[in-house]
């Protein structure tokens, strides 16, 4: 099993402790494979909104060539991990780069089948709320399961309390990948699914981006992603919401 792992910190410190000891845990539990991205040696420049990503197509991004080979090894993976140090209360500016580069995924969310843990550190506070941001993020994305783990790093070394939830987070991140368990969507997925999918078709001019994704044959189809299963009532849900909204 593949996992990549996009390091938001700046360096190695107490971010990447916690990192390397949950990668630890995990490659007891599994067969697994890390592909270590570290943001600060990827020299992603600042993205300058130009909006091409979501008019024209990701591959008409400026900065394409290095956020390309990123997401291929994303697609690629069954799994993610996504770290960040708080700062100013809030995740790293380097991995805010990062997420703005991948905003398109917003409008065409894709990855459905993705697992992802989030791990956040902080001296103080700000670590639930960053890790919550980016959970939200990931959900957005298409994101299958997004598993949090926000870390108060109030001293020079981790805590024994601490370790061990590190570490049960790392067993409880193993089970579920374990599981290959693709979990049916939650009511606000399939309702954004909808949203975005009407909008496309109400918004955008054939050709552009939002509006080939929408219309193409995986999408335009059923009221969520077929890779995954959906119960009945949040299907009848997803049928009114883009009924509505065509309306
Ligand atoms: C620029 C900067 C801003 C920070 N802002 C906060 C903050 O708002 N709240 C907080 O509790 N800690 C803050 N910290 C402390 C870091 O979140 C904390 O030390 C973190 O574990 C560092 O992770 P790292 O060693 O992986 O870089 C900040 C640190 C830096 C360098």
């Amino acid at each position: 099993m593949k996992c990549v792992v996009i390091h938001g910190s700046p360096r190695r410190g107490n971010t990447w402790n916690v990192l390397t000891l949950i990668k630890e845990e995990i490659r007891k539990n599994l067969d697994i494979e890390f592909i270590d991205i570290e943001l600060r040696k990827e020299n992603l420049p600042i993205c300058i909104g130009c909006f091409n990503c979501i008019y024209k197509g990701e591959d008409k991004c400026p900065h394409k060539d290095i956020m390309s080979e990123i997401v291929k090894e994303i697609k690629e993976a069954e799994a993610l991990i996504i770290t960040s140090p708080v700062y100013s209360m809030q995740i790293s500016g380097l991995l805010k780069n990062f997420i703005d580069h991948m905003s398109y995924n917003f409008h065409r969310p894709s990855l459905f089948t993705k697992k992802a843990l989030i791990i956040t550190t902080t001296a103080g506070a700000g670590h639930k709320d960053a890790a919550n941001y980016v959970r939200s993020v990931l959900n957005y994305w298409g994101f299958n399961h997004v598993q949090t783990l926000p870390i108060a790093y109030r001293s020079r070394e981790l805590t024994e309390k601490n370790k061990i939830k590190v570490l049960e987070g790392g067993k409880k991140f193993s089970e579920e990948l374990k599981s290959k368990k693709i979990h049916k969507p939650s009511l606000k997925s399939v309702v954004m699914f909808n949203l975005w999918k009407a909008m496309s078709k109400e918004k955008y001019e054939e050709g552009s981006a939002d509006y080939d994704y929408w219309h193409s044959e995986d999408m335009s189809k059923g009221v969520f992603s077929p890779q995954v299963p959906i119960g009945i009532l949040k299907k009848l849900m997803g049928t009114i919401i883009y009924g509505l909204m065509n309306k």
